[in-house]
C-alpha cells in the first residue's frame, strides 16, 4: 500500500477506526497526527470491542507499528490508562508503540479551564469532550505549552509546571474555580512521565528512516473535515488541522511522500456537539437511535442525525483532495423507503453550491434534497458489490458520484469482514 492519509469527510465519528483496522492490513506504520483522547474510534474483532483514544487503531494488529506523532496533545495520565487497558485484554504494545517526544501536554489546567470556558457560554457552548483539548492547543500556539520531552527532564519540567500552575490557578479563581495543587499534578504527571518514557523517542526522524527503508505508512486522521479548526463550521470546531495537510504538519512527513487520500463517510450524517447541521432529522435520528446506534464513543451523548449531505461531502473532497471513498454504515439506512440527498444549500434566498464560510448563514440553510428509493433489505450479510440490492449500489454510486471521489470500500457492518472492495 502506497503512503495513505485517513480523513473523516464528515463531522467525525464516520467509522474511522473500522476503515483504519481494515487497510492496516497493507501497511506496516499507522500514525495518529492531530487531536487527543477527544477520539474515540470503534473496533470489534469478533465480540470484543475496542475503543481507542489516543493511541492509533492499527495497534490492533500484532506486527504493526503505531505513532502517536507530534501534532497531537497527549494527556500522559489518560494514555498510561488506555495503554493498561489495551494490555488486559492482550494487545502488545512495548515494541509496537512509539509516542513523538515534541508533542503536547494536556495538563489538568486544559481541563478544567475548557470547563469552565463551556460553562460561561452556556447556550452558545461548543459541547466540547471536556477533554482539555481547545485550551492545550491554545498554549501550544501561545508557546506556554509543556511537552513531552519536557516531562521526561525532572529538573525542567517541576520549574515549568511550577510557572504554569501559578498563572493558571490566577484564571481559574478568576473563574471561580478550585485551585490546583502542583504536588499532586506534579506527583501524578512524573509517575505518568516514567510508565511512558520507554514509548517515547523523535518520532519524525524514526518515520522518514522508516519510509526511505521502504515502509507504508497510513496517516489516522482524528475528528472530521467540519470540525477543522481552519476549515470547518468556527467555532464549533475542534482545535486541530483535521484535514489532509494536517497528517504532514503532525508528523514530520513531507507532503510530496502522500500517495493517496481517503475520505470515509458515513451513508448519512452525524454530529455530535452543537452547532449547525443542515441535513438534521429527527425521524432518521429516532430510527438510528432506536436501533441502539449513534451514541459517542468518548462521551457517551447521543449523536445527532441527518440525511447524507453532498454539499458537505463535496466540500470536503476538495479540501482534502479526496481519490477514495469509503462508505459506512450503509447497512442504517436498511429499513428507509425512501431517501434524501442534500444537493445543495438555500439561505436568504441564494442557491449554496459550496458550505458557506459563515457559520450563521450555514445555520439558516435549508436542505435541497434529491431523493433515492429505499433498497429495504438487510445489506449486512453482503461480501461482494454484486450481492448489494440494486438500489443500494445506485445509492453508493449517487453519493460518491455527487461527493467528486472513487467509491473504494462499503462498510455493511462493524466487523471487519463486512466490508466491500468495490
Ligand atoms: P470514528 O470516530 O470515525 O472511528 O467512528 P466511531 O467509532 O466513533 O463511530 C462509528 C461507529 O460505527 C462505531 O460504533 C463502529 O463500530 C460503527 N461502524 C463502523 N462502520 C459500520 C458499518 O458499516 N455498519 C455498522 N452497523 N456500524 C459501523
Ligand atoms: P473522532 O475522532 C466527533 C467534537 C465535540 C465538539 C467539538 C469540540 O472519534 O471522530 P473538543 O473536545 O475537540 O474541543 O470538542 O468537536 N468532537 C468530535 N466529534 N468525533 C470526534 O472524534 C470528536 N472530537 C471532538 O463533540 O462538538
Ligand atoms: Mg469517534
Amino acid at each position: 500500500m502506497a503512503n495513505t492519509i485517513l480523513v473523516g469527510a464528515q463531522w467525525g465519528d464516520e467509522g474511522k477506526g473500522k476503515i483504519i483496522d481494515v487497510l492496516t492490513e497493507r501497511a506496516d506504520i499507522v500514525v495518529r497526527t492531530q487531536g487527543g483522547n477527544n477520539a474515540g474510534h470503534t473496533v470489534f474483532l469478533g465480540p470484543q470491542k475496542y475503543v481507542l483514544h489516543l493511541v492509533p487503531s492499527g495497534i490492533l494488529r500484532p506486527r504493526k507499528k503505531c505513532v502517536i506523532g507530534n501534532g497531537v496533545v497527549v494527556d500522559p495520565v489518560g494514555l498510561v490508562g488506555e495503554i493498561e487497558g489495551l494490555r488486559k485484554l492482550g494487545v502488545q504494545i512495548q515494541g509496537n508503540l512509539f509516542v513523538s517526544e515534541t508533542a503536547h501536554l494536556v495538563l489538568p489546567y486544559h481541563r478544567e479551564l475548557d470547563a469552565q470556558r463551556e460553562s460561561l457560554k452556556g447556550r452558545q457552548k461548543i459541547g466540547t469532550t471536556k477533554r482539555g483539548i481547545g485550551p492545550a492547543y491554545g498554549d501550544k500556539a501561545a508557546r506556554v505549552g509543556l511537552r513531552l520531552i519536557d516531562l521526561l527532564q525532572p529538573e525542567r519540567f517541576e520549574e515549568l509546571l511550577r510557572r504554569r500552575i501559578r498563572e493558571n490557578n490566577a484564571v481559574l479563581k478568576a473563574f471561580g474555580a478550585k485551585p490546583l495543587s502542583f504536588k499532586k499534578v506534579h506527583a501524578d504527571y512524573r509517575q505518568a512521565g516514567d510508565r511512558l518514557a520507554p514509548f517515547v523517542t523523535n518520532t519524525v526522524v524514526w518515520l522518514n528512516e522508516a519510509m526511505r527503508r521502504g515502509a507504508d505508512i497510513l496517516f489516522e486522521g482524528a475528528q472530521g473535515t467540519f470540525l477543522d479548526i481552519d476549515h470547518g463550521t468556527y467555532p464549533f470546531v475542534t482545535s486541530s488541522n483535521t484535514t489532509a495537510g494536517g497528517a504532514c504538519t503532525g508528523s514530520g512527513v513531507p507532503p510530496h511522500r502522500i500517495d493517496r487520500v481517503v475520505g470515509v463517510m458515513k451513508a448519512y450524517t452525524t454530529r455530535v456537539g452543537e452547532g449547525p447541521l443542515p441535513t438534521e432529522n429527527a425521524e432518521i435520528a429516532d430510527l438510528l437511535h432506536g436501533m441502539g446506534r449513534e451514541f459517542g464513543a468518548t462521551t457517551g451523548r447521543p449523536r445527532r442525525c441527518g440525511w447524507f449531505d453532498a454539499v458537505a461531502t463535496r466540500h470536503a473532497a476538495m479540501i482534502n483532495g479526496l481519490d477514495d471513498l469509503a462508505v459506512t454504515n450503509l447497512d442504517g439506512l436498511d429499513t428507509v423507503e425512501t431517501l434524501k440527498v442534500c444537493v445543495a444549500y438555500r439561505a436568504h434566498g441564494k442557491r449554496y453550491d459550496h458550505v458557506p464560510s459563515d457559520v450563521e448563514t450555514l445555520a439558516a440553510c435549508t436542505p435541497v434534497y434529491a431523493e433515492f428509493p429505499g433498497w429495504r433489505a438487510p445489506t449486512t450479510r453482503a461480501r461482494r458489490w454484486k450481492q448489494l440490492p440494486v438500489k443500494a449500489r445506485q445509492y453508493l454510486k449517487a453519493i460518491a458520484e455527487l461527493t467528486g471521489a472513487r467509491l473504494a470500500i462499503a462498510s455493511v457492518g462493524p466487523a471487519r469482514d463486512q466490508t466491500i472492495f468495490v
